[in-house]
């Protein structure tokens, strides 16, 4: 039968693989079960945006904003940027895939890391762009100077994931601004910073600043993390001229709801709240980290809220018994696991399986 001719490049591309939902028993109950399986915030939305929200919603027979006005206003003066180098999107993987669309086209090349953030081969390939993975070096880190090797007069685009998904790990300022010295002027670098409030190591530089001063370069948040709007799909870009009017121009009409909008107005607001909640995760990090390696996992420094086990192998197994144990965990086939850090509760579910599990070995 004759079908319509689709877009060659869409062959072959994987399909995004979201984190496993809690399970449920066979015979339809579902015990104590976490997900800690799509690095989401464990916590309820902050003080007054569910309130935001649900005065959204009385308006939702009418379309949003088609700018984000509001909240780009609210986003410049926060982070002390012209509003015009704001973009929005439906969450920062909206952002990055137009971020894709309006740099790379077929023939040209993305460079990012690998394993990093799973919708990057994704987004590239539906450009018609080639994706261009470097390893990560032996400390699960990306490698700067194998990147900036990659680099053909075919770029247009580099992904430095900071920290990177899905194993926490960091690029610290020099070795990030050594490595833009070697970018031509005309390659963009985007900052992916998805994770960036739960950074604590004061090496780690601050995307924004380092985007002020180099027009090349891109930094990409989302509300989805710490501030615990995920579901409502809403992320943004801090870029120069012309890369923010180029986000605008090839935005979706009207693709950031109200709802979204309001809510992430409101989240900007309770920063004390944030912060406190933030702070609780990075303590429970701390803890997961450190009893994992007195269990004797080999684990990677992580300035996000999840940690990373290389388990090889083991993989597939280990995913298993977790969720036996009553946590879903994100399996990377053959690689590892991430382990979102969740509620005290999951945690300590998930440090029980992970002693079980080492006991087997
Ligand atoms: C590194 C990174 N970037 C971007 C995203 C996309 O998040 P969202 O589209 O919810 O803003 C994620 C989500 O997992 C991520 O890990």
């Amino acid at each position: 039968m004759t079908t319509p001719k689709l877009r060659a490049e869409l062959d072959g591309i994987p399909t995004y693989k979201p984190g496993r939902p809690p399970a449920t028993a066979e015979d339809g109950t579902s015990g104590p079960a976490y997900k800690l399986s799509s690095n989401e915030n464990p916590y309820p939305p902050l003080p007054g945006v569910l309130e935001a929200a649900a005065a959204a919603a009385a308006s939702f027979n009418r379309y949003p904003d088609l700018s984000c006005g509001a909240l780009s206003a609210e986003l410049a003066t926060r982070f002390d940027v012209p509003v015009g180098h704001i973009a929005t999107g439906t969450g920062s993987v909206g952002v990055a895939q137009q971020l894709i669309q309006v740099t790379s086209g077929p023939g040209d090349e993305v460079i990012y890391a690998w394993r990093s953030f799973e919708a990057y081969p994704i987004i590239t390939r539906i450009s018609g762009a080639r994706p261009v993975q470097v390893p990560l070096d032996a400390g699960e880190t990306h490698d700067l100077d194998a990147m900036a090797a990659a680099i053909t007069e075919r770029t247009r685009l580099i992904f430095v994931c900071n920290p990177n998904n899905p194993t926490g790990t960091v690029v610290r300022r020099a070795a990030l601004e050594r490595f833009l010295a070697q970018v031509p002027p005309d390659v963009l670098v985007v900052l992916d910073e998805a994770y960036r409030e739960f950074i604590t190591d004061p090496e780690v530089p601050d995307g924004v600043d380092i985007y002020r001063d180099r027009p090349n370069v891109a930094v990409l948040r989302t509300f989805s993390k710490a501030y615990g709007l995920a579901g409502l799909r809403i992320g943004f870009a801090i870029a120069h001229e012309p890369v923010a009017e180029a986000l605008r121009k090839t935005a979706v009409p009207f693709g950031v709801s109200q709802l979204a909008q309001d809510a992430a107005i409101a989240s900007l607001r309770a920063e004390p709240a944030l912060l406190e909640r933030v702070a609780g995760l990075v303590t429970e990090r701390a803890r997961v980290a450190r009893a994992l390696a007195d269990q004797g996992w080999t684990v990677p420094e992580t300035q996000a809220n999840f940690v990373w086990l290389r388990l090889g192998e083991r993989t597939a197994d280990f995913a298993g018994a977790c969720e036996r144990a009553g946590v879903t965990v994100r399996p990377f086939a053959g690689e590892g696991v991430r382990i979102t850090v969740g509620e005290t509760e999951a945690n300590d579910i998930l440090l029980r399986a992970a002693e079980e599990f080492r006991k087997e070995l």
